[in-house]
C-alpha cells in the first residue's frame, strides 16, 4: 500500500524544531510514499515550505492529522492530537512514554500504534535511530553556550596588554551523551574542564576529550550500562568529596540522570554555599526535578551571587541541526518498516520496532510503560 506520512507545526512556544526536514521527505517521496504537512511547519527550524518539494502542503493541522497513515512528531503529543488522528494509524515521536498515560488509552481506543523514539533500544544497530543521543548532544552543547553568555568571565586563558586572564574552571557532572558534549564544547572554548560520573568507563571518555576526571570514589553501574541510583551512604560520600571541589568552580554544568527516575539531587543547598559569587550553574536535570537544589525549571535565579539556570527543552532551541538529526533518526526507524521497494509493513520480529513500541492492537504493550 502507498502510505501517507504527515507532520504539523510543533505547538510549544519553546519548540523551534520540526519533525521532518526536506532531506528526509525527499527520500520518502522517492520511495513512493506521500507526505502531507502543515504550511509553515519548518519555518522556525529554517525550512520554508518551498524546500519541501513534492509534499502536499495544507493550512489546517487537523487535516494533516486526519489524513496521515503515519504521523511524526518531535515533542510529546497531547490527547487532542491523538484524537484527531485517524483510526488504525501509526504515531512516531518523542512521545514522553512515562508521562500522562491517558494519552495511550486514547490511542488504544482508536487502535493507533505508537512508537516512542525515547524507547529505541541503545544497541549498535539502533545508533542511527537514537534520538535521545542526538538531542542530548544538542542540550550539552547549548548548556555550555548559555553558561558562557551568563558568566562574568572569559572561558579561555588570554594574555593581553591589560594583563593575563586565567581560564575558567568548568565542572561537568554526569558524562553521558549531554555531559560529554558539554565537556567537548567547554574545551573548544578554551576552559579548564573537570568531569565526573559514577560509571567507571567515563574516566577514559572524559580524559579522551582533554578534560580531567574528578575521582570521588563512588561506582554505581546499573542495568544496561546506565547508572543506578546511589545508596544513602554513597550519596553522602559523593557529596562530602564534591563539596570541597566546588570552591574552585567557575561554571557548573549538571547532566546526571537515572532512567525512569527523577533527576538525582547531587548538590544540596548547603553545598551551594561553597560556590563563589559569579559562578554560573546550568542544570540540565531541571526538567526532571533538578540536580542542584537551587535551580528552578524554566527560570534563571540568582542566590548569593551565583546564577542558577534551569533550562527547558534546550534541544528545541537549536531548530535546524536538532531537526536534521532527529529527522534522520526517524527516517532510519521508518526504514525498518519498509522493504527495498518502499512497501510499508511492520516486522514485529525486529527487536528495535518491538522495543520502541508503546501501543499495539488496542493495548499498551511496552513493559516499562505498563509498569509505571
Ligand atoms: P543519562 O541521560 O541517563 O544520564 C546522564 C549521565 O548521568 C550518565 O552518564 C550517568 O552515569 C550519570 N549519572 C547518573 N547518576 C549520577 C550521579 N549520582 N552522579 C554522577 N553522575 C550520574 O545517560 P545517557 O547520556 O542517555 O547515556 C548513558 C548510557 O547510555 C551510557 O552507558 C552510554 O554508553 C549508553 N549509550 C549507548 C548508546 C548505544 O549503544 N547506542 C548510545 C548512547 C548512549
Amino acid at each position: 500500500m502507498t502510505i501517507t506520512v504527515g507532520f504539523i507545526s510543533e505547538i510549544s512556544e519553546l519548540e523551534q524544531r520540526v519533525a521532518l526536514v526536506p532531506e528526509t521527505t525527499k527520500k520518502m517521496i522517492k520511495m513512493g510514499w506521500n507526505v502531507i504537512m502543515q504550511a509553515g511547519a519548518g519555518n522556525d527550524a529554517g525550512f520554508v515550505d518551498s524546500a519541501y518539494e513534492g509534499c502536499q502542503i495544507v493550512e489546517d493541522a487537523d487535516a494533516v492529522l486526519a489524513a496521515a497513515d503515519v504521523n511524526v512528531c518531535i515533542s510529546a503529543p497531547t490527547s487532542d492530537y491523538i484524537n484527531k488522528m485517524k483510526n488504525d494509524a501509526i504515531l512516531v515521536g518523542m512521545v514522553a512514554p512515562f508521562a500522562d498515560k491517558q494519552r495511550f488509552d486514547e490511542a488504544n481506543k482508536k487502535n493507533i500504534t505508537v512508537f516512542s523514539m525515547e524507547l529505541v533500544p541503545r544497541t549498535s544497530r539502533a545508533q542511527s535511530m537514537d534520538a535521545l543521543s542526538s538531542q542530548a548532544s544538542v542540550a550539552g552543547y547549548k548548556a555550555v553556550l548559555m553558561a558562557s553568555v551568563a558568566a562574568p568571565r572569559f572561558f579561555p586563558m588570554l594574555t593581553t596588554a591589560a594583563g593575563t586572564i586565567r581560564p575558567s574552571q568548568v565542572f561537568v557532572i554526569g558524562a553521558g551523551v549531554a555531559g560529554l558534549q558539554a565537556i567537548a564544547t567547554a574545551k573548544r572554548l578554551g576552559a579548564m574542564v573537570m568531569g565526573y560520573d559514577v560509571r567507571p568507563e567515563t574516566v577514559e571518555q572524559i580524559q579522551s576529550l582533554g578534560a580531567k576526571f574528578l575521582d570521588l570514589g563512588v561506582n554505581a553501574v546499573g542495568e544496561g550500562g546506565y547508572a543506578r541510583e546511589l545508596t544513602d551512604d554513597e550519596k553522602k560520600q559523593q557529596q562530602e568529596a564534591m563539596t570541597e571541589y566546588l570552591k574552585k568552580v567557575d561554571i557548573l554544568i549538571t547532566t546526571a540522570a537515572v532512567p525512569g527516575r527523577p533527576a538525582p539531587r547531587l548538590i544540596t543547598e548547603e553545598m551551594t554555599k561553597n560556590l563563589k559569587p559569579g559562578t554560573v550553574v546550568v542544570d540540565l536535570g531541571a526538567e526532571g526535578g533538578g540536580n542542584v537544589a537551587m535551580t528552578e525549571k524554566g527560570k534563571t535565579v540568582i542566590h548569593g551571587g551565583v546564577t542558577y539556570i534551569g533550562p527547558e527543552n534546550l534541544a528545541g532551541s537549536l531548530g535546524l541541526h536538532a531537526s536534521e538529526m532527529y529527522s534522520r533518526n526517524v527516517w532510519n526507524l521508518l526504514s525498518l518498516m519498509k522493504d527495498k521497494e518502499g512497501v510499508f509493513g511492520i516486522n514485529w520480529e525486529d527487536d528495535i520496532l518491538e522495543g520502541s513500541n508503546v501501543t499495539k492492537d488496542g493495548k499498551t504493550v511496552h513493559p516499562m510503560v505498563v509498569e509505571k
